[in-house]
């Protein structure tokens, strides 16, 4: 019996029996994993859509990342978030990217596409959108500061120039990575590294802490408090129950307004099932499923 035959009889199987389960599947990928929200919001992007879809945590071992999504593929995989620390190698596994994700060099959404991997960025189109959409505060003509260096900070360059701000800097405590940021996005915008001490007395319109240490309550900031103290917007690409240390630090030094990173979280998200499903999903309605509104 040919292939396409034995295709065909299951095929039509599964439309009068329900044999076979057809349902895309989905997951994050990363390690730890255990904590991700993005099974719910994702769960709940689909019920809101109509969209029938599984997403699941992948748990990979830190040396095993390409078999664990090798084996996610074989049993059907359509698309996966990538997370800490798996997000240059998924830049890597792809064979495609987006202009964004080539940009950045890392890659939080892959995209099954035919034998291989379309990979993308969604976290600099998640910030932005959450400032101008959720925030209501414009990027254009401001002056923005991004604290750190690492992979969330390059992340979101190229999106963060696009929206054409007056300046962009760039400051972390090993400068030659703050350099090496502004050398490479250069080219989009008027971006400049500046170490952490000669920032003293500089003021900023935007802060944005990009640093993975959540700048906890017992160790001072390395930046000096003037480039919040003018009544900055300080946001924090982390997001916690309660105010982050970084929020709290910048706000006692003169922040006027503060948000911490589940906007982005949502909008990132939003902008992962946009490119799997070709459908947006409305950000504003999961809002409340995080983060269920406080007393008053
Ligand atoms: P991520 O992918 O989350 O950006 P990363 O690539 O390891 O993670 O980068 C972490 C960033 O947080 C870096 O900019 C790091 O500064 P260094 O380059 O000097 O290491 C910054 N960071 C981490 N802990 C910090 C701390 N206690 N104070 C200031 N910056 C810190």
């Amino acid at each position: 019996m040919r292939p396409a035959r034995v295709g065909a009889n299951a095929r039509s199987l599964h439309r009068h029996f329900h044999l076979l389960p057809a349902v895309d599947k989905y997951a994050v990928i990363g390690n730890p994993v255990a904590h991700s929200r993005s099974p719910q919001i994702h769960q709940a992007f689909a019920r809101a859509t109509g969209q029938t879809l599984s997403y699941e945590r992948l748990l990979a071992p830190r040396d095993g990342f390409l078999a664990t999504v090798e084996a996610f593929a074989r049993s059907g995989g359509k698309g996966l978030n990538v997370t800490v620390p798996f997000k240059l190698e998924a830049f890597a596994l792809a064979g495609t990217h987006s202009p964004r994700a080539k940009l950045s060099g890392a890659v939080n959404t892959l995209k099954r596409d035919g034998d291989g991997w379309f990979g993308d960025n969604t976290d600099g189109p998640g910030v932005v959108r959450d400032f101008t959409h959720n925030l209501g505060v414009a990027l254009a003509a401001r002056d923005i500061l991004v604290l750190g260096a690492g992979g969330a900070s390059r992340g979101i360059m190229s999106s963060l120039l696009a929206e054409h701000p007056r300046s962009l800097t760039v400051s972390n405590r090993t400068f030659a990575k703050a350099e090496a940021i502004a050398e490479l996005f250069a080219p989009h915008g008027p971006i400049a590294a500046v170490p952490p001490d000669a920032l003293a007395g500089r003021s900023f319109d935007i802060v944005i802490n990009a640093t993975s240490a959540g700048l906890a309550d017992n160790t001072p900031p390395p930046w000096p408090a003037s480039i919040v103290a003018s009544g900055a917007f300080a946001y924090d690409m982390i997001y916690a129950d309660t105010p982050t240390a970084f929020l709290v630090w910048a706000k006692a030094h003169g922040a006027e307004r503060t948000a911490d990173g589940l906007g982005m979280l949502l909008e990132q998200a939003a902008e992962s099932f946009f490119i799997w499903r070709g459908v947006r999903p409305d950000t504003a309605s999961a809002f409340p499923l995080l983060r269920p509104p406080g007393p008053g």
